[in-house]
C-alpha cells in the first residue's frame, strides 16, 4: 500500500510540534484543551465569536475554573496561543478541532446548529492535508451524515484528502485528580488513516488514546458513558423515594451496600440533573434511537425521574416546614449551592434553579449562598448571592443544601440554623441544634 503523501506530511508536523492548531470554541472544553496543547509547544488559534472571550485569552485572563490564568497568560506571552473572531486562521492550520455547544431545541431535540456553523466555516478554509475533529457531544451518525457531506462540499475528499474524526470530549470541570492529560481519549475517524492521524495528534498531549474503528462508535461512547450515568442516579433517585417512604436513609443503605466488593457501583441521589451533559446527552441518544425506530425506554424513565427531583425537594421543604406548622408562603428559605454540582460555577441546567421557581411560585422568600455564583442571572432569576453568616443561618426557617460545595462549613450550618434541608448527605455525622432532614 502506498502511503498517503497527506498523512505522511501531517504525522511529520504532529510530531515536531510543527502542526498549527485552530479550536472553535473556547468554552468548558474548548479552553483548556487550547491551553494543553500550547503549552505541548503546539502554535494554537483559538476561534470564537463571542469577542469578551476572546480578549479575556489574549490578555491571559481565564474565565474557565480548570485552567489557571498565570498558565494561560504564559502561553500567550510566548505567543503559543491567542484567540480570534475571525475564522481565517483556520486556512493556515494543520489541524482544527471543534468544541461548540449541542445543546436542545425547544422541542427536545438535538440542536446541531452550532456544529453546522463551525463546519460551514472550516469548510469555508478547507485545505487538502488538514486533519477535523469534532468534540462535541452528540448523536451517533453525525459525522458520516452531517459533517463529511458538508466538508465533501469543498471539493477534497473526506477521508483522503481531508481527514475527519470524532473524539468525544470527558472533561469533568473541578476535578483536580482527572484532567485533560490523565483522561484516555476515545478517536473513531471516518477513515483508517484519519483515526492515525487523529490518534497521533491526542498522543502528544494525552496519555493514553484508544482507537476505535468509526466515528459513529466513538459517537456512541460518549453516549453510552452519560446514559449509564443518567439511569443510574434515575435508579438511586427512585430509590431515594421508596426509602423515603419507608422511613429509610438511603444513604446509610448505599454505603452498606459498597461493601460488596463486586457486581455493585455507587450512584448517590440528588436535586436533580444539572450541567450541559448528563440532562441534554441521553436525550440526543433517544433522539436517534426514535428514528430508527428503537424505543429508549432506559433513558426516558430516567430522565423523567431525575427532572421530578427538584419538585420532590420542594414538597420536603413544605412538608418539613409543615412539621413546624409553618406554610411555605412567608417562609425564609436560604438555599446553599446554586451550581450544578460541588465546587463549580456552573449553573445551567442546575436543579437549584427550578428549586428556586417553585419555592417563589409558592410564595417563599429565598436567598441564596453560593462562593462561585456571587450572581445568578438566569432563566428569569436576578439574585445577588449572601453570605451564610451564623445570623442568616439562624433566621431562615429552612436552609436546603442543593450544591455541597466544600468550601461551606457544615458544622456551623448545623449548628446554627434551625431546620436543613440536606440533599447531598453533606451533614453525615454532624450534630447540631438543627433538625436535619435528609433527602
Ligand atoms: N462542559 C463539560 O463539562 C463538557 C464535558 C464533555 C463534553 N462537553 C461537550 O462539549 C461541547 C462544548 O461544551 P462546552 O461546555 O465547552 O460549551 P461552552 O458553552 O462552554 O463553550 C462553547 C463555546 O463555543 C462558542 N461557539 C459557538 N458557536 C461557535 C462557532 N460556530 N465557532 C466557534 N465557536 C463557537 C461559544 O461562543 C462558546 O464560547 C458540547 O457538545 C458539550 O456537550 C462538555
Amino acid at each position: 500500500m502506498t502511503a498517503n503523501p497527506h498523512e505522511t506530511a501531517l504525522l511529520g508536523k504532529i510530531a515536531s510540534h510543527e502542526a498549527r492548531l485552530a479550536i472553535l470554541g473556547l468554552g468548558y472544553v474548548g479552553l483548556p484543551l487550547a491551553t494543553e496543547f500550547a503549552l505541548a509547544g503546539f502554535r494554537v488559534c483559538g476561534i470564537d465569536p463571542d469577542a469578551p472571550r476572546v480578549e479575556s485569552v489574549n490578555r491571559g485572563d481565564s474565565y474557565i475554573g480548570d485552567v489557571n490564568s498565570a498558565v494561560l497568560a504564559g502561553v500567550v506571552a510566548k505567543q503559543l496561543l491567542r484567540a480570534a473572531t475571525d475564522p481565517a486562521a483556520i486556512g493556515d492550520c494543520d489541524a482544527v478541532i471543534i468544541c461548540v455547544p449541542t445543546p436542545l431545541r425547544k422541542t427536545k431535540d438535538p440542536d446541531v446548529s452550532f456544529i453546522v456553523d463551525a463546519v460551514g466555516r472550516v469548510r469555508a478554509h478547507a485545505r487538502a492535508g488538514q486533519l477535523v475533529v469534532l468534540e462535541s457531544t452528540t448523536y451517533p451518525g453525525t459525522c458520516e451524515e452531517l459533517v463529511a457531506p458538508m466538508l465533501a462540499e469543498s471539493g477534497l475528499e473526506v477521508g483522503a484528502d481531508l481527514f475527519l474524526a470524532f473524539s468525544p470530549e470527558r472533561v469533568d470541570p473541578g476535578n483536580k485528580r482527572f484532567t485533560t492529560r490523565n483522561i484516555p481519549k476515545v478517536v473513531g475517524g471516518i477513515t483508517e488513516a484519519s483515526t492515525r492521524v487523529a490518534s497521533a495528534l491526542y498522543a502528544q498531549i494525552i496519555e493514553r488514546v484508544h482507537p476505535v474503528s468509526s466515528t459513529k462508535a466513538a459517537e456512541m461512547v460518549k453516549l453510552l458513558e452519560n446514559t449509564f450515568r443518567s439511569v443510574n442516579i434515575g435508579l438511586i433517585n427512585e430509590l431515594a423515594l421508596i426509602c423515603d417512604r419507608m422511613g429509610l436513609d438511603v444513604w446509610e443503605v448505599i454505603e452498606a451496600a459498597s461493601t460488596k466488593p463486586f457486581g455493585f457501583m455507587p450512584f448517590y441521589p440528588g436535586p436533580g440533573l444539572g450541567g450541559h451533559c448528563l440532562p441534554i446527552d441521553p436525550i440526543y441518544l433517544s433522539w436517534k434511537a426514535k428514528l430508527l425506530d428503537v424505543e429508549a425506554s432506559f433513558i426516558d424513565l430516567a430522565a423523567k425521574v431525575n427532572a421530578a427531583m427538584p419538585r420532590h425537594v420542594v414538597e420536603k421543604i413544605a412538608a418539613a416546614l409543615n412539621d413546624e406548622a409553618k406554610p411555605v408562603r412567608g417562609a425564609g428559605i436560604l438555599v446553599l449551592g446554586v451550581a450544578y454540582k460541588r465546587d463549580v460555577a456552573d449553573v445551567r441546567e442546575s436543579p437549584a434553579l427550578d428549586i428556586i421557581k417553585h419555592l417563589l411560585a409558592r410564595g417563599a422568600t429565598v436567598a441564596y449562598s453560593d462562593p462561585h455564583v456571587p450572581r445568578l442571572r438566569y432563566d428569569g432569576l436576578d439574585l445577588a448571592a449572601v453570605e451564610p453568616t451564623p445570623e442568616r443561618l439562624a433566621a431562615a426557617d429552612c436552609v436546603a443544601i442543593v450544591a455541597n460545595h466544600s468550601a461551606f462549613d457544615y458544622a456551623a450550618i448545623v449548628r446554627h440554623a434551625r431546620l436543613v434541608l440536606d440533599t447531598r448527605n453533606a451533614t453525615k455525622g454532624l450534630a447540631g441544634q438543627a433538625r436535619v432532614v435528609k433527602l
